[in-house]
């Protein structure tokens, strides 16, 4: 296997099979084109994507209430030793992916020097944000994985799922600001780096807007931004691809392969709806003697987007690592056939290829904390209950305060500590804005809260 790709690179390697971190990264930090993922293997905690099924991904609990993972943890590390020793270099992983000490394990069983492998990892998402957090994960991270720097860590998303001690990340106060809450996440992760913890810092899931405040806040720029990328998500993310590229951060791209374990697409455009079994892809796959999965990352790596497909399949990382090498181009007519997959995007309104462009435009703005436009029906529904229940709690509290000023008149004035103060009520926390920002954020990131609580 080694051989193989050692021979496929020396003779049709056609394009850089690594690209030079710029930005927020060391000097001469070399990015490898294709990387594995490992989110979505599952383990003890997390139930596993798709069909993994010594991982249990079918959901069955261990008798202790687990996942399985025992099961799981060697075949990730045997996916990981497997990857490193085909000559593939960089493992996509994450604290949210709660699989960092296997990894780390791996990595050692793999036998390759650590300055041959490009290690990934993330902060925030199913973990807080903020100043203090984001250096408390990246050190949480060196010790799970066993090691001295990790190459590049990514904010995961632009926003939590989890409340944080810092106050501009505190969904609950009223002193939570989008803006400052990410900007004190890249802050720490630029601390990080200046410290020699990590070698480069990155995003992920950012939009536009989101780069746009580091710009404006005259801090350095990522040197990465990891977001979801395939035929379907063209329209929706090319503009971003551009802006990217423009500023020199590396468009690295996710779902790659469309998540053929789990994720449909309308029946309209294959049999199955998965996108590696599309016949026109699979044509085009057949024309060059690829398969489509190698088309589709072929067409992500012309691009300049570096791809990490996750894989447990020896021959398809092979397959994988071996797209990187190719000298074949795709003629301008497959890349239309590709690109008209864009305007087709949406099969799941909870997707979030469905806040793409296409025929949903304006549907909702993934990564936009202030668009509220994409509540769907279950939404209001939500909203009306939770309005209701405002309004049944608020009659509640002045029959209480009603009561409770008449029962004060019989009162002494000494309470329970002794003070003759009382204690005063604090003001309900948070505004309308944030609550319905988070809300819009839980709405519009539903592929990633499935993906962290059920896969990762
Ligand atoms: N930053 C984020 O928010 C975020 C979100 C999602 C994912 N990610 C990262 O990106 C990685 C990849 O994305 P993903 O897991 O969503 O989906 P994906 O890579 O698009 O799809 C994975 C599926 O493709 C199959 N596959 C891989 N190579 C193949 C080949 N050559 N031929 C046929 N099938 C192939 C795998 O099956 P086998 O195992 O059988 O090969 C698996 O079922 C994740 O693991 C994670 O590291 C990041």
């Amino acid at each position: 296997m080694f051989l193989h790709i050692l021979l496929l690179s020396s003779v049709f390697a056609s394009r850089p099979t690594t690209v030079t971190l710029q930005n927020a990264a060391i000097e001469d930090v070399r990015f490898p084109m294709i990387g594995l993922g490992t989110g979505g293997y599952g383990n003890d905690e997390v139930r596993a994507q798709g069909v993994y099924p010594e991982c249990w991904s079918d959901g069955t609990l261990d008798p202790d209430g687990t996942y399985g993972g025992e099961n799981c943890s060697s075949s990730v590390l045997n996916a990981v030793v497997s990857f490193l020793t085909m000559e593939g270099s960089r493992i996509d992983s994450s604290n949210s992916y709660q699989n960092m000490p296997i990894i780390g394990e791996a990595m050692n069983a793999s036998g390759i020097l650590r300055g041959e492998i490009f290690l990934t990892s993330k902060i925030g998402s199913s973990m807080p944000m903020g100043y203090n957090e984001t250096i408390q994960q990246v050190l949480g991270a060196l010790k799970s994985y066993g090691t001295d720097y990790i190459d590049l860590v990514l904010i995961h998303w632009p926003t939590s799922q989890r409340n944080s001690t810092d106050p501009v990340c505190d969904y609950g106060a009223g002193t939570y600001d989008g803006t400052e809450c990410r900007l004190q996440t890249w802050k720490a992760l630029l601390y990080c780096l200046e410290m020699g913890y990590i070698q480069a810092a990155g995003v992920s899931n950012y939009r536009k807007e989101h780069l746009q405040e580091i710009i404006e806040a005259s801090l350095e720029l990522p040197s990465v931004n990891q977001c979801p990328f395939n035929p379907h998500l063209y329209d929706a993310q090319s503009e971003l691809l551009v802006f990217c590229q423009e500023n020199n951060i590396v468009f690295n791209s996710y779902s790659p392969l469309g998540i053929p374990d789990v994720h449909t697409y309308p029946a309209t455009i294959s049999a199955t709806g998965k996108i590696i079994e599309e016949p026109h892809i699979v044509d085009i796959g057949f024309s060059h003697g690829l398969t489509a999965a190698q088309v589709l990352l072929l067409w992500q790596l012309q691009k300049g987007i570096a791809v990490n497909p996750r894989s447990m399949n020896a021959t398809h990382q092979t397959d994988n690592l071996a797209a990187a090498l190719f000298s074949v181009n795709l003629t301008s007519e497959e890349n239309d056939i590709l690109e008209a997959y864009g305007a087709n995007d949406c099969a799941d309104d909870k997707w979030f290829e469905c806040c793409g462009s296409g025929s949903h435009v304006g549907v909702c703005d993934p990564g936009s904390s202030s668009k509220s436009d994409a509540k769907s029906w279950p939404m209001y529904l939500i909203l009306l209950i939770a309005g209701l229940s405002i309004v049944g709690a608020l009659i509640f509290i002045v029959i209480v305060l009603l009561f409770q000023k008449q029962s004060d008149l019989d009162e002494p004035d000494v309470f329970e500590d002794g003070t003759g103060v009382r204690a005063v009520p604090s003001a309900p926390h948070g505004d309308i804005g944030e609550t319905s920002r988070l809300a819009a954020h839980i709405q519009l990131d539903s592929h990633s809260i499935d993906y962290e609580t059920h896969y990762t």
